[in-house]
C-alpha cells in the first residue's frame, strides 16, 4: 500500500517535471524546441549539407526551412527533429544536417530513407507536424 502510494507519487512528479522543468538550454531554444510546426514533408537526395557534413540517403537526415536555419544561424545543426505524419500518426526522428531553400516555414525536407518511414517515394509529399528535440537528444 505504502509502496504503491510512493510509486504513484514518484510517477506523478517525474511526469510533471518533464513538462514543468525544461532542460536549461536557454529560453529561446526552449521555446523553439516546444514549438510544433506543420506543413509539407518532402524528400531530397542528401550529400554535403549546409551543416558542412556529408550524409547518405540511408541516414535519417532532415533539411529545415532555410529561413529558420538562417534565423538560428545554423545552430540547429545535428539537432534531432521529431516528425509526425498527420494522417497516420506515425512518428520518426531525423537529424538536422541541411537547409531547404524551397521550404515554407512549416515544411521539412527528408532523406529518402526517412521519408519512406511515412510513405513510398512515389507519393512525394506527406503532411507532417514536427518539433525540435532538445540538444543532445538521440532517438
Ligand atoms: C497537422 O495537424 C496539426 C495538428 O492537428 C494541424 O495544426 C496542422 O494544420 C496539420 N497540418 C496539415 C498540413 O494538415
Ligand atoms: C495535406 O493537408 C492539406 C490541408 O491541410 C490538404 O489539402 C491535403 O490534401 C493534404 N495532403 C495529404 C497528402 O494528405
Amino acid at each position: 500500500m505504502h509502496a504503491n502510494v510512493l510509486f504513484l507519487f514518484t510517477l506523478f512528479f517525474s511526469v510533471f517535471s518533464v513538462f514543468a522543468s525544461p532542460v536549461p538550454t536557454g529560453e529561446t531554444q526552449d521555446i523553439e524546441k516546444r514549438l510544433t510546426r506543420s506543413g509539407r514533408g518532402t524528400y531530397f537526395h542528401v550529400g554535403l549539407g549546409n551543416c558542412g557534413k556529408w550524409n547518405k540517403d540511408s541516414d535519417a537526415i532532415v533539411a529545415i526551412p532555410k529561413s529558420l536555419y538562417d534565423k538560428n544561424g545554423g545552430s540547429n545543426c545535428d539537432q534531432w527533429v521529431k516528425i509526425k505524419d498527420n494522417k497516420t500518426g506515425k512518428v520518426a526522428y531525423g537529424k538536422t544536417r541541411d537547409s531547404c531553400p524551397s521550404c515554407k516555414s512549416g515544411d521539412l525536407d527528408m532523406s529518402p530513407s526517412l521519408f519512406k518511414k511515412f510513405a513510398s517515394l512515389d507519393k512525394g509529399v506527406v503532411n507532417v507536424s514536427w518539433n525540435f528535440m532538445h540538444k543532445g537528444f538521440k532517438p
